[in-house]
Formats: C-alpha cells, sequence, structure tokens
C-alpha cells in the first residue's frame, strides 16, 4: 500500500470503529429501513445459484451475511476491516444461533481466499468505502467461480432532476442533522455523504466492472436510483 492508500485506509477504517454501536440504528434513519428490503433482494438474486460458499465483503454489522445464512447449505465467509462492526456482528450470529457464518479481519483488495472459490459474492455499501476499488473489484474477480456472480448493493444518485434535488436537500439536510441529534458524529457521516458523491456514476461503475473482466453486468434502480444493485457475472 502506499503512503496516501494507508493514510485514507486508516481514516476510513477508524471512522468505521467510532460508528459501529449506532451504525445499524443510523443506517434504519438515513434509509427510511429500505436498506433491509434490497438486502432481501441481493439475497433472492443468489438463492437462484443455490450457492453453497459465499463470501460478503465490508459485511459490517452482519446484516446480508445473516440474510444469505438462511440459504440451505451454504457457508458464508463475512470479512471487514473494522474490529468493531465485526464484534457487533458476531454478537448478533451469537444471539441468533447461527453456524455457518466465519467472520474475517480481512481487507477486500487483499482477500485470505484461493482463485475461484465462491459461488456467490455479496458487498452492501462497501465498494465505495474501498481503498482501491479497482484492487478491490479485481479481488472478488479472482475470488468468484467461473460461473459465479458479484452483487453490489451501492449508493448512487438519482438521474431524474426532482428525485436528484430530493435526495440532494435528504443528504445535506436530514443527513447531518439526524447524525448530529443521534450521535453527535457529524463529521463520520459527513464523510459517508462525501463518499456517496465521489462514488463514479452508475454509468461509469458499469465500465469499471466491465473493465475488470466481469462479463454481463445487470442493473436495478431502488428509490428512483438512491441506491443500485448491480449484479455482475464472471463469464
Ligand atoms: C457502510 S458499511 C456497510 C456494512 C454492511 N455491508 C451493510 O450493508 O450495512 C461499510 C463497511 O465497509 C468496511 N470497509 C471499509 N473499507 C474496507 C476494505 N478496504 N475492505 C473491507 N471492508 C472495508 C467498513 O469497515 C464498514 O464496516
Amino acid at each position: 500500500m502506499r503512503n496516501n492508500e494507508k493514510s485514507n485506509f486508516l481514516y476510513i477504517k477508524n471512522i468505521f470503529e467510532s460508528i459501529s454501536n449506532e451504525y445499524d440504528f443510523m443506517n434504519d434513519l438515513m434509509t427510511f429501513k429500505n436498506h433491509s428490503k434490497w438486502k432481501e433482494e441481493i439475497v433472492e438474486i443468489a438463492i437462484d445459484s443455490s450457492p453453497k460458499k459465499v463470501l460478503d465483503i465490508a459485511t459490517g454489522t452482519g446484516d446480508i451475511a445473516i440474510k444469505l445464512s438462511k440459504i440451505k447449505g451454504s457457508i458464508i465467509e463475512a470479512v471487514d476491516v473494522s474490529e468493531n462492526m465485526l464484534k457487533i456482528a458476531h454478537n448478533k450470529i451469537e444471539k441468533l444461533n447461527i453456524r455457518n457464518i466465519n467472520f474475517k479481519i480481512c481487507e477486500a483488495e487483499n482477500l485470505v481466499f484461493e482463485d475461484n472459490h465462491f459461488d456467490i459474492i455479496s458487498i452492501g455499501y462497501g465498494v465505495r468505502n474501498f481503498t482501491n476499488l479497482e484492487k478491490g473489484l479485481s479481488e472478488s474477480f479472482r475470488v468468484l467461480k467461473k460461473n459465479g456472480k458479484l452483487l453490489i448493493l451501492e449508493t448512487s444518485i438519482p438521474e431524474n432532476p426532482i428525485f436528484k434535488l430530493l435526495y440532494t436537500l435528504i443528504t445535506n439536510i436530514y443527513v447531518p442533522v439526524i447524525a448530529f441529534i443521534f450521535s453527535r458524529k457529524t463529521k463520520a457521516y459527513l464523510y459517508l455523504l462525501n463518499s456517496t458523491k465521489k462514488f463514479p456514476p452508475r454509468r461509469k461503475f458499469l465500465e469499471i466492472l466491465k473493465k475488470t473482466g466481469f462479463k454481463k453486468v445487470e442493473t436495478r434502480k431502488k428509490l428512483y436510483g438512491a441506491s443500485t444493485i448491480y449484479i455482475a457475472s464472471k463469464k
């Protein structure tokens, strides 16, 4: 990792270490609870491939991994760089008595898994935090089986001017206000908002996925384009 990448990585990691306790609550507030429904959709897409080996990258507090664990016969590897986020995820699976998830500290850019290993890889609201987007995606490509699928859920900016304006008002006013009221960590949430603005628009991100090697890429817009599900196939 180069010096600027290292300091970016530490900055992002520290943000998630600091907001882990209220992350789930804030996520519900910021997305008006819609994130849960879109994560269920990720699982429904995954079920179509009857996956046995599944990887959830940037798992955070384990929301998607827990939903995926309901797929019969599946083993879920769930990785993240934040110990505090993973602690919360771990407590959740203990309470729910879930036995088919293994949590690991691991960077998306340096996955500790062998080539062509997973049937499905999911990444929920994680890619925009990667220290090196292209490297993170090519690592996913490497560990995915030939007929495997990468499922990404990520924020995006609506194209329709009215929804774009609404989106701008919500992200620039509503989110900072609730972040201040409920967590006092406004700076951390401002980072999250900025990362949304800096993340490549839908079409550009599609090109990046194709450049990484993914063949068919399908998108599903959610809430007028405020989030997008990307379904990318390795072959
Ligand atoms: C916005 S949270 C998403 C958590 C969860 N997937 C969800 O959908 O609610 C982003 C997560 O990405 C993790 N993260 C940031 N950079 C990462 C990287 N380079 N490799 C793996 N995880 C990373 C953070 O620690 C954080 O838990």
